[in-house]
This record gives structure tokens, C-alpha cells and sequence, in this order.
């Protein structure tokens, strides 16, 4: 990926999360656009055999990313299936509310075990990888909430900060050749909108939520970009973080 033309095709992208709602949005953008897309899902398996179907006949990786040893084994048979990694997108997540001052032990490292800690492994996973075959392109999905401050929702927004900072981190870590970037919705709503979200929604410029595709477009650009562009975030929320 370090050279131009930075076009997708034939290229190995290994999405986390993709079985639906935005990681699909993602795999079925990325494999449209000629890339040998890896579906990796955890309990989702109906949602990932047909979203693998759609992105033609992709690969599906099962693990759950709250276990290291399993991150570990995905990355092992991503390499002995396919050979090589030139892209990774890290999308899953997990995302609950509570009162801070009722948060339990048990009720962060739910949060954090996936949206942090298993983002970091899979990071260095696939940079291992990647350098294996000169370079790389890594895009963490991290949100709104990691920009700005949501009472209800600390300990989430303190997870995605921290997948903003990693981002930077990294970047300087894995450069020249690996890029690190993320990309921070705002709401992007699904049947499961609650009354926050639709508050939210009201409240951004854009006048509406955002979709899979808006998503897609800002990770497909990072994929795509040069090694020029590490370490940035891109919110892509109708203008929601202005407020
Ligand atoms: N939707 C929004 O409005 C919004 C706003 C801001 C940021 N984001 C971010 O955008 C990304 C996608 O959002 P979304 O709403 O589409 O996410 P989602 O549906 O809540 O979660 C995406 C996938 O994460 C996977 N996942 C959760 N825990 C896992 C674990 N322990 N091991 C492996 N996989 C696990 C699930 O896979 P399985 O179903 O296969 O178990 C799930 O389908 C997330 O990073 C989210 O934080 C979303």
C-alpha cells in the first residue's frame, strides 16, 4: 500500500465487526471497491455468512476480541488463509450507559477489554503483519464520545479517548510505512435508537444521523491515503462536535 496509484484493489483488509450495521457498511464498501475483504465477526454469525456472501464470498474470522489469546489466533490464521495483510479496520466495539456513580469494576472492563485494549492487540497484530509485506494501512473506528464528554457514558468516552490517542501514538510508532488514523462517528442510527440518540440527531447541524456509507467513505479515504496522513481524526457527524 506505500505506493501510488493507492487504489484498493487486491488488496487484504481485515474488518472487525463487520457482520452488520457499520462494519457491513464498511466490507461491502471496501469490497465494491475491488479489495479482498476478511469478515471478522463474534456472535453475529448468520449476519456475517451473508454479509460475506455480498462482499463475494469474503472470509470469516470468529474471535472474541476481549480475549487476547483469541486476537492472537485470528491474526495467526488471517496469515496462514490469506498470506498477508495490507489493511485492518478496527470497528467493534461495545457500548453501554450507566451512572458513574453506580459503575461497577466488571462494567468498565466490559467497555474497556474491547473497545481499548483489544483495539491496541489487534493494532500491533496486524502492524506485525503488515511489515511482513512492506507496510500498511490501519483505521481505528472511534466515536463522538471520545471528543467530547457524555455524563451518562464515561466510561465509554473514556475508551474511545483512548483509541484516539493510541491512533496518534501508534502513527509514530509504526511510520514510515504503516499508517494509524480514526475515525470518529457521531449518531448513526439503527432500529435500536433510543431517545438520546434522537436528541442528538436534532441537535446536529446536518439535521440528520449519518449513515454506514458516510462512514465507509472517510475510512476508504484513510485506506487510500499516503503515507503522508497518519494520526488524524476525521468526524464524520453532520457537524455534531461543533455544537
Ligand atoms: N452507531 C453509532 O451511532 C456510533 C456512534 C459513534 C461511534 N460508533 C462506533 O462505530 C463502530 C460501529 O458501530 P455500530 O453501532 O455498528 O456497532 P455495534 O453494532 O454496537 O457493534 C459492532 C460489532 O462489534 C462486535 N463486538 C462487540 N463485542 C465484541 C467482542 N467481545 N468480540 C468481538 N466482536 C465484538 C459485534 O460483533 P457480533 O455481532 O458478531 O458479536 C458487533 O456486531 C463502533 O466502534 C462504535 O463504537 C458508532
Amino acid at each position: 500500500m506505500a505506493t501510488p496509484p493507492f487504489s484498493l484493489a487486491g488488496k487484504t483488509i481485515l474488518v472487525t465487526g463487520a457482520a452488520k450495521r457499520i462494519g457491513r457498511g464498511i466490507a461491502l464498501r471496501l469490497a465494491a471497491e475491488g479489495a479482498q475483504v476478511a469478515i471478522h465477526y463474534h456472535n453475529s454469525e448468520a449476519d456475517a455468512r451473508r454479509t460475506a456472501a455480498e462482499c463475494s464470498g469474503a472470509p470469516l474470522f470468529r474471535a472474541d476480541l476481549a480475549s487476547v489469546a483469541e486476537i492472537k489466533a485470528m491474526f495467526a490464521q488471517v496469515e496462514q488463509q490469506l498470506g498477508r495483510l495490507d489493511g485492518l479496520v478496527n470497528n467493534a466495539a461495545r457500548f453501554t450507559r450507566f451512572d458513574p456513580l453506580e459503575l461497577t469494576e466488571k462494567d468498565w472492563d466490559f467497555i474497556h477489554s474491547v473497545n481499548l485494549k483489544a483495539v491496541f492487540f489487534c493494532c500491533q497484530q496486524g502492524a506485525r503483519l503488515m511489515k511482513k509485506s512492506g507496510g500498511g494501512r490501519i483505521v481505528n473506528i472511534s466515536s463522538l464520545g471520545g471528543i467530547r464528554p457524555w455524563a451518562e457514558h464515561a466510561h465509554y468516552c473514556a475508551s474511545k479517548a483512548g483509541v484516539i490517542m493510541l491512533t496518534r501514538a501508534l502513527a509514530k510508532a509504526f511510520a514510515p510505512h504503516i499508517t494509524v488514523n480514526s475515525v470518529a462517528p457521531g449518531v448513526i442510527p439503527f432500529e435500536d435508537i433510543d431517545e438520546r440518540g434522537r436528541q442528538l440527531i436534532e441537535v446536529t447541524p446536518a439535521g440528520r444521523g449519518g449513515t454506514p456509507g458516510e462512514i465507509a467513505d472517510a475510512v476508504a479515504y484513510f485506506l487510500k491515503a499516503s503515507e503522508f496522513i497518519t494520526g488524524q481524526v476525521l468526524a464524520v457527524d453532520g457537524g455534531l462536535s461543533q455544537r
